[in-house]
């Protein structure tokens, strides 16, 4: 991949938690520079500290120190509008859809946009616009219950685009899609980064989906990044200790199990 302009640059990034035994570092001095374009992968063991990355990305969480750059805007440091108005461009997605069950695929992706002020008739065109997009054109009368996981993931990205998105945050996204729609849904991201120059950043458990789609990967453990580099190289050639462990399991997972056994 020819590397683009930087989009999101983290500097030194560390947040705490206040636990019952006292605070407890979460997240220990993270840099990484997303680039324009690119699909980056966060991988580490449960509780390393990958969701709280993203919802400090995404303006859910304040960092205690460090900062997390969007142009030349540090989100650390923005009021609440400002932050509002740059969230929009950063949408998050996660592996339990979060659709409004009671309300229609046209309703839950234009969500976004009421919240934003947009009217009739623009509202419309871009709900149909970003419905094509993934997909779903034909389902936007549809309810969340009417729909298969991986139909409702394409709602729940077709929301997160709504906006002016540039930076797509994927928190397990496909954790809950059997293998098949997996793919479907990783086809998907690239081509929306094909056609949008989507930045796209994937939270996952799941080797195949770091295999299938990210550039670079970064591997989170205790808070810290431990080890980094394009995906090839991690797969390849691995040195830490937590990413070894984490191919091993990839690996066992590919194999036949009379030779696992
Ligand atoms: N709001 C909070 N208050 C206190 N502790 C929290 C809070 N959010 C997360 N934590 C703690 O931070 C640590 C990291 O949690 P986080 O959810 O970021 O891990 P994760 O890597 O996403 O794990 P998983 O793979 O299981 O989703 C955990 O020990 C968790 O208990
Ligand atoms: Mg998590």
């Amino acid at each position: 991949m020819v590397l683009s302009e930087p989009l999101l640059t983290i500097e030194s990034l560390s947040k705490s938690f206040q636990q019952s035994q006292g605070a407890e570092n979460i997240l220990n001095d993270i840099s990484l520079t997303l680039y324009r374009g690119s699909i980056v992968g966060i991988i580490g063991r449960s509780g390393a500290g990958k969701s709280t990355f993203l919802r400090c990305l995404n303006g859910l969480e304040k960092p205690d120190a460090g900062r997390i750059l969007f142009g030349d805007q540090d989100l650390c440091q923005l009021n609440e509008v400002d932050l509002r108005k740059c969230r929009q461009k950063i949408g998050v997605v996660f592996q339990t859809y979060n659709l409004l069950q009671s309300k229609t695929v046209f309703d839950n992706i234009a969500l976004p946009l009421i919240l934003a002020g947009i009217k009739m008739p623009l509202l419309n065109q871009r709900v149909e616009a970003v419905a094509d997009l993934v997909g779903l054109s034909d389902k936007l009368l549809s309810y969340p219950h009417q729909l298969s996981g991986g139909q409702c993931q394409r709602v729940a990205i077709a929301r997160a685009l709504a906006i002016e998105t540039e930076v797509l945050l994927c928190d397990e996204f496909t954790s809950a899609l059997d293998p098949e729609t997996t793919l479907d849904i990783l086809n998907l991201l690239l081509r929306l980064r094909q056609k949008l120059g989507l930045t796209i950043v994937l939270v996952t458990h799941d080797m195949n989906v770091i295999k299938h789609c990210a550039d670079f990967v970064y591997v989170l453990d205790k808070g810290s990044v431990v080890e980094q580099g394009a995906t090839i190289d991690i797969l390849t050639h691995a040195q830490h200790p937590v990413t070894q462990s984490l191919l091993r399991e990839f690996l066992k997972d590919q194999l036949p199990d009379f030779i696992v056994s």
